[in-house]
């Protein structure tokens, strides 16, 4: 698919068909696109775990639900969990991934990149003293029976890896819109896929991304609403919008990147026939 569609195309879905089940070459080229996100600090902190619904019983599906996360958890029929690695950092500390982003050609000397400027300065100074660094916070597990305490990392860590997931989500959801599947990332309640897969204390996640074939149509209702970019985006300093030109929003509309706003005339309707086939409230 066209990156521009992709991008238009992308919606949070909510009604899955939970009937078929992803192709596992299409789970594949998910994975591997997100396995190329860009790499926070050189760092290998990117771990992904997938998930099917029917490995679940229905006790922990339960367990998983938030006041946000409801229905789609149940009808989704595959979860990526994306995390990130805390321990990968200290495992970096050799320096190996920095030597062969160098002799890759990727990081030059002509930006100051050497192995003395890794051993004498990027080490210490970026990866040693965020280890060193006393501003720690335990991790803490929601479990079905309560909170329960992990290892202490620092907050500095914790950002470095939450700014790792975060990437890779993005990558994960375009390219599940690419693979003509329908998305969202949706947050879970009781850490019950740490318990099931055997997920490490060191490795923190977020919401994962849900996966599946949507059930609703590929509009979804229409692109929802967003702040205009004048307000958000600022050129140069501070209250200067950065101003949209409506000739180039014109030309991505032609090519998919915006498309017709929700809701699309018959989303009511949808939704109350969605429900109904689902048996749920109208
Ligand atoms: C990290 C993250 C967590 C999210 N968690 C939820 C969630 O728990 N439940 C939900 O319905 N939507 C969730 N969303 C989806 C957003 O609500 C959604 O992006 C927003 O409604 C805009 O719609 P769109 O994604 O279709 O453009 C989450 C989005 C992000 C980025």
């Amino acid at each position: 698919m066209e990156f521009k569609q992709v991008v238009g195309l992308r919606r949070s879905i909510r009604f899955w068909s939970p009937w078929q089940p992803i192709e596992p070459e299409k789970l594949q080229a998910v994975l591997e696109a997100i396995h190329q996100s860009p790499r926070v600090l050189e760092v290998d902190f990117l771990r992904v775990a997938v998930l099917h619904r029917d490995q679940m019983s229905e006790e922990d599906l339960q367990a998983m639900k938030t006041p946000t996360t409801t229905t789609q958890i149940e009808l989704c029929p595959t979860y990526i969990f994306i995390y990130a690695d805390l321990d990968a950092l200290s495992e970096a500390t050799d320096g190996k991934n920095l030597d062969e982003m160098l002799e890759a050609g990727a990081l030059n000397r002509s930006h100051g990149w050497s192995s003395e400027f890794i051993r004498d300065t990027i080490v210490p100074q970026f990866y040693q003293e965020v280890l060193d660094d006393t501003d720690t916070v335990a991790m803490r597990f929601r479990t079905p029976d309560g909170m329960r305490e992990g290892p202490a990392y620092s907050r500095q860590l914790l950002a470095l890896g939450r700014t790792q997931i975060g990437i890779a989500q993005g990558v994960g959801l375009l390219a599940g819109v690419d693979q003509g599947l329908g998305v969202q990332l949706s947050g879970v309640g009781a850490d019950v896929p740490k318990r099931i897969m055997g997920i490490p204390d060191s490795w923190i996640t977020s919401s994962p991304m849900l996966i599946g074939y949507a059930a609703e149509g590929v509009e979804a209702g229409g692109q929802r609403p967003r702040e205009p970019l004048e307000q958000d985006f600022h050129d140069g300093r501070y209250g200067a919008p950065f101003e949209s030109d409506p000739d180039v929003v014109k030309r991505l509309t032609e090519d998919g990147m915006f498309q017709r706003p929700a809701p699309v005339p018959w989303r009511r309707d949808e939704l109350r026939r969605l429900a109904r086939m689902f048996g749920l409230p109208e």
